[in-house]
């Protein structure tokens, strides 16, 4: 049946480059990867891209705190995930970075297009600034008080504990995460993408098949509330690309991502015979175009990047699939519980093929979150792929080794079984095709059950024992290769290594059109065993590394932090001269000691609530080795009470007790003179 060459260009989502990839990436690229690896089996022009999406102010705090440039960071952070992907046999076209000139030019050509449409505007917006660090601070990057119900260490944009919104500059004690410094308020002009001039535009793309119902659902009710102006600038300091007529501003790193498909693939078409960038993205292109992303990213997909497009006269998406989120064990993934796994720790001790397998057996068209049950993978894999695809070709490989030298039957009496199987594929295909991967797997697994009930019925093993039934032993064994071998066709974009191998073995490419031609009369190689069974002691030893990585990691960041770590009493050289003027500054309170707690973790802090005359402030003190919490309930002693509170790891510190010693059991707190009151100044 010829069918007609489609023109697919697939993506997934760029990965941040300033962390690595973990396992709810691997759930996206899994996904796409095996579209991709099927489209391509099935006779497509199907190419793949991606990139590290290597912009922003967190990759340039990063490359900043490791003492590096941003370049550095990114080139490094991007050779790593070539690597995790290459190792989970993930097969992009191409990998490259938004920090690349094909990607300055797109995104200088589309901004230029929609500013000579008359979509931008500039006005001038106010912000928080970071004094110290001279720049400005979005929300999340400045932590306070909350101003409502004064829960401490809330970001500057709402409150975990309330859930109030405010902004930053209406926080009690905003402070820069950077610098510690506290946010001024500053003015700056501002480029914003006309966004409600798309409303209409956009209230019929999104019904237009483009999306998933769920999707375009959740889309009307922002629709229908009202779009609005998308700021798409960023002052310097930025990592990025400077806005052309406008000096000192730089491309918010979410215009100029998107955009990062068009130049990943750009820059494949410039080194690929035959491949044209404008086939694909012109707007009368009849090529197919796929992106593959999360749930949480779908406004940048369905709403502000097909009215760029549209705008800037480049054809928009064919489908925007978005996927759920990953979980483990029913919940989140878990830094302390060890499974926000790396896919790097999972490649140190796991297949990647069991995880393509069991993120396929369970993926569906929605954006439902998918749940990781590490008992279930491991029993499901070993059940489904070991005991019964794997096991069709063992049980019966062995007779035609040992007994008729490689040699396949050159004619069978039971056709129609392997029939029935070359037929299911259209509808295996079906499922594929429409991203029902979990029913393509069922179907499989359901033939993979009528193949070992078919050997288990002849009982190959019973009929090589007599002279007269052997011949018998080699048909009932070349119908049950064919059956595997069609059955390896169709696992062929999920599991590329094993039916690699099983294609070394049959001595085929396996295609799906090729899965009629049947192999009769012929030999097939020796066999050897295709994938081993999950242990429960790899999976053991993976959440074990996880942990380990996590607690490395925190310990790290402590150290990284100078600030935030607990304070040791250790000996120093004298300090420089201060002068008596610097000493009065220093504000020393009588505090009663209202409460003392241990701190969860923390080896020599404990917590002080302490009353300072109708003020009570919270210190972290580092007595732990010498006082216990309740001999200091009800005490009195010294504080400062005008220290800048600092951010430790375990919450705010606002002020210090004084005490003096060498340290361990050895550490006194100064006790003011009895008839002291809270509040009262000393000195
Ligand atoms: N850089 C942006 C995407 C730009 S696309 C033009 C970004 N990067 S990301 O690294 O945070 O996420 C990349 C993709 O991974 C997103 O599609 C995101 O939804 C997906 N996932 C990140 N964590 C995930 C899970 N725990 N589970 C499933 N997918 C998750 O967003
Ligand atoms: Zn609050």
């Amino acid at each position: 049946m010829a069918q007609s060459q489609r023109k697919i260009l697939v993506t997934s989502a760029l990965p941040y480059a300033n962390g690595s990839i973990h396992l709810g990436h691997m759930l996206e690229h899994i996904q796409t990867d095996i579209w991709v690896r099927f489209q391509k089996m099935r006779g497509h022009l199907c190419t793949a891209v991606c990139a590290d999406d290597a912009h922003g102010t967190a990759i340039m705090i990063k490359a900043d705190q490791q003492g590096i440039t941003s370049e550095a960071l990114i080139d490094g952070v991007r050779q790593e995930h070539m690597t995790d992907f290459n190792d989970f046999l993930i097969g992009y076209d191409n990998y490259y970075s938004t920090h690349s000139e094909e990607n300055r030019y797109f995104s200088n050509r589309i901004y230029t297009a929609l500013r000579d449409n008359g979509k931008i505007a500039v006005r001038s917006i106010v912000q928080a600034y970071d004094p110290e660090k001279d720049m400005f601070l979005a929300d999340r990057f400045i932590k306070g008080t909350c101003p409502k119900c004064k829960a401490e260490d809330q970001y500057g944009d709402n409150c975990e504990v309330c859930s109030a919104t405010y902004t930053p500059m209406e926080m009690i004690n905003p402070r820069s995460v950077y610098s510690g410094a506290t946010p001024i308020e500053k003015e700056s002009e501002h480029y914003f993408f006309k966004l409600p001039d798309f409303q209409e535009f956009l209230a019929k793309w999104t019904r237009s098949g483009t999306l998933q119902d769920q999707v375009a659902n959740k889309l009307s009710e922002w629709l229908e509330s009202g779009l609005k102006e998308w700021d798409i600038s960023r002052d310097a300091p930025y990592f990025g690309f400077e806005i052309p007529d406008a000096p000192g501003k730089y491309f918010y790193v979410w215009l100029d991502a998107p955009i990062g498909y068009m130049a990943s693939f750009k820059n494949l078409c410039d080194r690929t015979e035959g491949l044209e960038f404008d086939d694909y993205w012109a707007k009368d292109s009849s090529a197919e175009l796929y992106h593959f992303i999360g749930k949480d990213i779908i406004n940048f997909h369905a709403l502000f990047w097909p009215a760029m497009l549209d705008c800037a006269g480049y054809r928009t998406p064919t489908k925007v699939n978005a996927h759920g989120y990953v979980t483990v064990n029913g919940t989140k993934m878990s830094k302390s519980r060890g499974t926000f796994v790396k896919a790097r720790t999972y490649l140190n001790h796991l297949d990647p093929q069991y995880l393509r397998y069991y993120f396929a057996a369970k993926l569906n068209a929605s954006v439902d979150d998918i749940d990781l049950n590490l008992q279930d993978f491991q029993q499901r894999v070993n059940s489904d792929v070991v005991g019964k695809v794997v096991n069709i070709a063992s049980r019966t490989a062995s007779f035609i080794g040992k007994k008729f030298d490689g040699q396949l039957a050159s004619h069978v009496s039971e056709a129609e079984i392997i029939q029935s199987f070359v037929d299911a594929g259209d509808m295996i295909a079906e499922h594929f095709e429409s991203r029902e991967y979990g029913k393509a797997i069922r179907e499989i697994m359901r033939l993979a059950d009528v193949a070992n009930e078919y050997i288990a019925v002849q009982a190959p093993w019973v009929l090589a024992k007599d002279e007269v039934t052997l011949p018998k032993v080699q048909e009932v064994c070349t119908v049950a290769l064919n059956l595997f071998s069609i059955l390896a066709t169709y696992l062929k974009p999920v599991m590329p290594k094993m039916v690699e191998d099983a294609e070394a073995f049959l001595g085929k490419e396996l295609t799906w059109n090729n899965r009629s031609e049947l192999l009769f009369g012929r030999t097939v190689n020796k066999f050897k065993p295709l994938m081993a069974r999950i242990e429960q002691t790899q999976i053991d030893a993976m959440i074990e590394e996880g942990k380990q990585e996590a607690e490395a990691e925190a310990a790290a960041k402590e150290a990284a932090q100078p600030k935030t770590v607990e304070t040791e009493l250790d000996k120093e050289p004298l300090a420089a001269e201060v002068t008596f003027d610097d000493f009065a500054k220093v504000d020393l309170r009588i505090a009663l000691i209202a409460k003392a707690e241990h701190v969860e973790k923390a080896n020599k802090l404990l917590k002080l609530t302490l009353d300072i005359g109708g003020e009570t402030r919270t210190v972290f003190s580092g007595i732990k080795s010498a006082y216990k919490p309740e001999d200091l309930e009800g005490k009195y002693t010294v504080m400062v009470a005008n220290l800048a509170p600092r951010k430790m790891k375990f919450g705010l510190s606002e002020g210090m007790v004084l005490a003096a010693g060498p340290g361990g059991e050895d550490i006194y707190l100064l006790e003011p003179h009895s008839g002291a009151k809270p509040g009262q100044r000393v000195m």
